[in-house]
C-alpha cells in the first residue's frame, strides 16, 4: 500500500487544473446503458472509481474502450441485467445501474449496495420511486430485484428525512426517460451533477425539463441515440483546493471551473474574512488564515453547503482563532476525520451531529490514517499546514476521488511524496 509523506508549513502557490466531476461521471457512465449506440464521454477524471464503473459496465455486456486518460467510449449493444455483489459492494455509486437497467431492459437485479464509513446509506427512496413508476421491487438474497414490465410515467415525490437524494434522482430520471407517459419528480436533487446527466440525456433524445431544479418533468420516449458529452468540472475538488489554500495561507488560481457551483463555500469563506476573486470560469484565493474568523456551517442539499466539503472545512477551522460549529445534516456521523485531526493537535468535540471546533494556532504533524474519501482530503490539507512531518496511510481512499492529487499539489509548489508503506519509519508503524 502507498502512503503520503507531507512536510508541513507549506503554502500553496500557483494554478492547478480541476478534473471532471466524479459524481457526474459515475451516473453518466451508467446512462450509456440506455442506448445501443456508442457514447463518447470526455473530461472524465482518471480515478479508481471510474475504472471500476467501467469494469462493471463491461461485466453487463457493454463494449467499453478507453480512448485516452480522460476519454471513454461506451456502447451497450448487448446488455445483461444482473450486477453482481462482488462488484457492486465495492462502490455505492453502482446503485446508479438500477435506473438504466429498468429503463432499457424492463428488469434489473442489482446487489444491495454495501455500507460505508460515512454512515447508513439507505436506498428506500430509490425503491419507493421505482414502485411509483409501476415496478415490482423485491429484496431477495441480498439483491434488489426489479420487474419493470409495467413501467409507466408517474408523479414521484423523492424527499427523505435528510432532504433529496442525488443518485436516487439520477435513477428515477434514467428509469423514466424510456417509460411511457409523463413522470414528474418533486423534491428532486438539484446538484450540478444531476443537471449534467440531464443535459447528456436530452442530447440523446430524452424529453426532460427542469434538470437542476427540485421539480423535473420527463416525457418518456421509445429509444435514445448515442452522443458525445464532456463532464462538468468537479466542484468538490475545486473546493478542496480552495480550502487547502486558505488553511496554508497560499495564493492559488483555479481555471476552467464553474464558480457558481461553489457559491455556498464562497459565501462561508467570505464570512470568514477571505476575499476570493471570482471570474467567469476561475477563482483566485489569497488568504492569511491568521486573519480569518470562525464561521458556522450546516451541510444541506445543493445549493446549500455540500457535505463533501464538510471535513475539509473542519480542517480549516481548526487553525482559525475562535469557536466554530459545523453541523452535518446529510450524514450525521460523517466525522471520521475528527480523531485523526485531534491526533494532530486539533481541539474538536462532537456533540450529536455537530463538531465544536476551538481554533488553535497550528497543528503538528503526526502519523494518520485515511478513511472516507473526503476525510482523507481533510487530512492532506491539515498536513500541509501543520508543523513538521505527517505520514498519511491508505491513500487509496484519496485516489478514489482526486485525480493525481500529489502531482497537482506539486504544481502548487508543495512537497508531497507518494511512497510504499515500507518506507514509513518503524517508530511510526508501531503507533499506527
Ligand atoms: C451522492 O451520494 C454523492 N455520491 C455523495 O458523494 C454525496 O455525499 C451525497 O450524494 C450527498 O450530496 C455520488 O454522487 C456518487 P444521497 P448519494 O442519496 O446519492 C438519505 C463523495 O464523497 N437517503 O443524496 O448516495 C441519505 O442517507 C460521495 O463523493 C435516504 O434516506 O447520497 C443521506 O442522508 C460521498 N434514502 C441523504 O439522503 C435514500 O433512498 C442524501 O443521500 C437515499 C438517500
Amino acid at each position: 500500500m502507498k502512503v503520503f509523506r507531507i512536510v508541513g508549513g507549506q503554502a500553496l502557490h500557483g494554478s492547478v487544473p480541476i478534473s471532471g466531476a466524479k459524481n457526474a461521471a459515475l451516473p453518466i457512465f451508467a446512462a450509456c446503458l440506455l442506448t445501443d449506440q456508442p457514447c463518447t464521454i470526455t473530461n472524465v477524471p482518471d480515478l479508481s472509481d471510474i475504472r471500476f464503473m467501467a469494469e462493471i459496465l463491461e461485466h453487463l455486456g457493454a463494449e467499453v474502450t478507453r480512448l485516452d486518460a480522460n476519454s471513454w467510449r461506451i456502447c451497450a449493444r448487448e446488455l445483461k441485467c444482473v450486477a453482481p455483489y462482488e462488484l457492486v459492494r465495492q462502490m455505492r455509486a453502482s446503485i446508479c445501474l438500477l435506473g438504466p437497467l429498468v429503463g432499457r431492459m424492463r428488469k434489473a437485479r442489482v446487489s444491495f449496495p454495501g455500507g460505508c464509513v460515512i454512515g447508513p446509506r439507505p436506498i428506500d427512496l430509490h425503491i419507493k420511486g421505482l414502485r411509483k413508476l409501476g415496478c415490482q421491487v423485491e429484496i431477495e438474497g441480498g439483491f434488489i430485484v426489479v420487474d419493470a414490465s409495467e413501467l409507466r410515467g408517474s408523479p414521484v415525490f423523492l424527499g427523505g428525512r435528510n432532504g433529496s437524494t442525488v443518485t436516487g434522482t439520477a435513477n428515477m430520471i434514467m428509469a423514466a426517460v424510456l417509460a411511457p407517459g409523463v413522470t414528474v419528480i418533486e423534491n428532486a436533487a438539484a446538484e450540478p451533477e444531476v443537471s449534467d446527466l440531464c443535459e447528456m440525456l436530452v442530447r440523446m433524445g430524452a424529453r426532460i425539463q427542469g434538470g437542476g431544479s427540485h421539480s423535473i418533468r420527463i416525457e418518456g420516449v421509445s429509444s435514445l441515440s448515442g452522443t458525445t458529452h464532456s463532464i462538468i468540472p468537479d466542484r468538490i475538488e475545486a473546493g478542496t483546493f480552495l480550502l487547502a489554500a486558505a488553511m496554508t495561507g497560499g495564493d492559488i488560481q483555479l481555471n476552467g471551473i464553474i464558480p457558481s457551483h461553489n457559491s455556498a463555500l464562497l459565501d462561508r469563506l467570505e464570512a470568514a474574512g477571505a476575499r476570493p476573486d471570482v471570474g467567469v470560469d476561475s477563482i483566485r484565493l489569497c488568504t492569511d488564515p491568521g486573519k480569518l474568523r470562525p464561521v458556522d456551517i450546516i451541510t444541506m442539499p445543493y445549493p446549500g453547503f455540500p457535505t463533501d466539503l464538510q471535513a475539509q472545512m473542519c480542517s480549516l477551522m481548526t487553525v482559525v482563532d475562535g469557536i466554530s460549529i459545523i453541523t452535518e445534516r446529510i450524514y450525521p456521523n460523517r466525522f471520521m476525520h475528527v480523531p485523526e485531526l485531534q491526533r494532530m493537535g486539533a481541539d474538536i468535540s462532537i456533540e450529536g451531529s455537530s463538531a465544536i471546533i476551538k481554533g488553535t494556532s497550528s497543528l503538528s504533524g503526526a502519523p494518520v490514517m485515511a478513511s472516507d474519501l473526503r476525510a482523507s482530503a481533510a487530512l492532506v490539507i491539515a498536513a500541509l499546514a501543520a508543523r513538521g512531518e505527517t505520514w498519511i496511510q491508505r491513500v487509496y481512499h484519496i485516489d478514489r476521488g482526486y485525480e493525481r492529487i500529489d502531482e497537482k499539489l506539486r504544481m502548487l509548489s508543495v512537497t508531497i511524496e507518494r511512497l510504499p508503506d515500507s518506507e514509513m519509519p518503524a517508530s511510526i508503524k508501531e503507533i499506527a
